[in-house]
């Protein structure tokens, strides 16, 4: 029998992470232990007091069911009640919060509930790849908006054509930002809610990282207004819990319906047992100091042997990225390609890998991102190696 993928299968570029794998294992077979700065996906353990929380969670609940699609009512009430301490943001936990299975799935998912084929995404340039990818499956189109040092990474609003702007049904934003590392402004989400409100176009925030900072804590759009907004979380880079799969949406109740609506044909909902472990990690805040502060050590580390090596500085004052400026006269791959000398051995992203070419310019090019996941003993030996580093 003949398998034949779909037109839209087939239309598909390769996931860029393939490459750096496939990098990685080439480094391997020469017998050199690479340091893996490439995906963002934090090495070190998910706090204990979150593991013991899943480990009981599973004995209390042994008939355990089918889930609730929109979370437990307790998880929804440890979201509403983190909102308000830490955004002083009252959700009413019955209609303006919604569960979801780790944020990639809410963000792919998320055109097919408002997208009719031929509709616009507003996607950032450089992005997570889902929100292009979700835009596709769903028929409708994306737009890139590029996101360049000149803009101080926000996406240019008054640059958008009219007729796009018109055609348009969302716009995503993420702050603070993968990979670029920009924070939020105030300026920037009065400027994006007008955009949002005078265009009929829902604003979905991306918000992963909100609680990755290293000295101000960044704001949510929530603060600031609800209509027409949604705000996606995650509890993967705050809690290291990549693994479990859990986040939520939260924001204006007509929006969460639709979302709900469309869920409920999806998939059954966050594992119960899961949702118990994310109200463990949502009442403490010490482990998410504790991870700040790991963080801030191996971002200080890296920033200064990069600029013993006359790099530009490029401090992130939040997320778990550095966004790199590659040494002058090479290009993104070039510098990548150095690192994984066998001298150096230490792999990072190259920034064209995860940028889309728009009109011949790539705006990840000139860049390459270190995700500072790999435990602090790598990151002390990658400074090491870093010396042997031939620009
Ligand atoms: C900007 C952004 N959004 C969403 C996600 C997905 O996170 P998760 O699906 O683990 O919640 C990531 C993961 O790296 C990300 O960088």
């Amino acid at each position: 029998m003949e398998i034949n993928s779909s037109d839209r299968i087939k239309k598909l570029t390769g996931y860029a992470f393939d490459e750096v794998d496939k990098l990685v294992k080439g480094l391997k077979e020469k017998g050199v232990q690479p340091i893996d700065f490439g995906v963002g996906d934090p090495q070190m353990p998910t706090p204990s007091l979150i593991r013991d929380a899943l480990k009981r969670a599973t004995d209390d609940r042994k008939s355990a069911g089918y889930p609730s699609y929109i979370g437990d009512e307790n998880y929804r009430n440890a979201i509403a009640d983190w909102t308000k301490r830490r955004f002083g943001v009252d959700l009413d936990p019955a209609r303006e919060i919604t569960s979801n299975i780790g944020s990639k799935e809410a963000i792919f998912n998320f055109a097919e509930a408002f997208v009719n084929p031929g509709d616009y995404v507003l996607v950032p340039n450089p992005g997570y790849p889902p929100y292009e990818r979700g835009t596709l499956f769903a028929e409708g189109r994306p737009y890139f908006m590029n996101l360049t040092e000149e803009n101080c990474f926000f996406p240019d609003l008054t640059a958008i054509p009219d007729d796009i702007v018109k055609k348009s049904k969302i716009i995503w934003v993420n702050y603070p930002n993968n990979p670029t590392t920009a924070m939020p402004t105030k300026d920037f989400y009065k400027e994006l809610i007008d955009f949002g409100h005078d265009n009929n176009i829902i604003i979905a925030s991306d918000n992963p990282y909100s609680e990755n900072y290293y000295d101000e804590k960044p704001i949510s759009i929530l603060e600031m207004e609800r209509e027409g907004i949604v705000e996606v979380q995650s509890l993967s880079k705050r809690s290291n819990m990549t693994c479990y799969r859990v986040g939520w949406l939260a924001g204006d109740e007509n929006v969460i319906n639709v979302f709900k609506k469309l869920k409920t044909n999806i998939d059954s909902g966050t594992p119960t047992f899961v949702q118990d472990a994310a109200v463990a990690a949502l009442e403490d805040e010490s482990h998410v100091e504790e991870l700040r502060e790991d963080y801030r050590i191996k971002r200080d580390m890296l920033i200064s042997a990069m600029d013993r090596k006359g790099l530009p500085d490029c401090t992130p004052a939040g997320t778990i990225y550095i966004w790199q400026k590659v040494a002058e006269g090479m290009d993104s791959v070039e510098f990548a390609k150095k690192l994984l000398d066998e001298k150096v051995g230490i792999v990072t992203t190259p920034g064209n890998w995860i940028s889309s070419d728009v009109d011949g310019v790539n705006p990840g090019q000139g860049y390459v991102r270190f995700a500072l996941v790999p435990p602090l003993d790598e990151v002390e030996e990658a400074v090491r190696r870093f010396e042997n580093l031939e620009i």
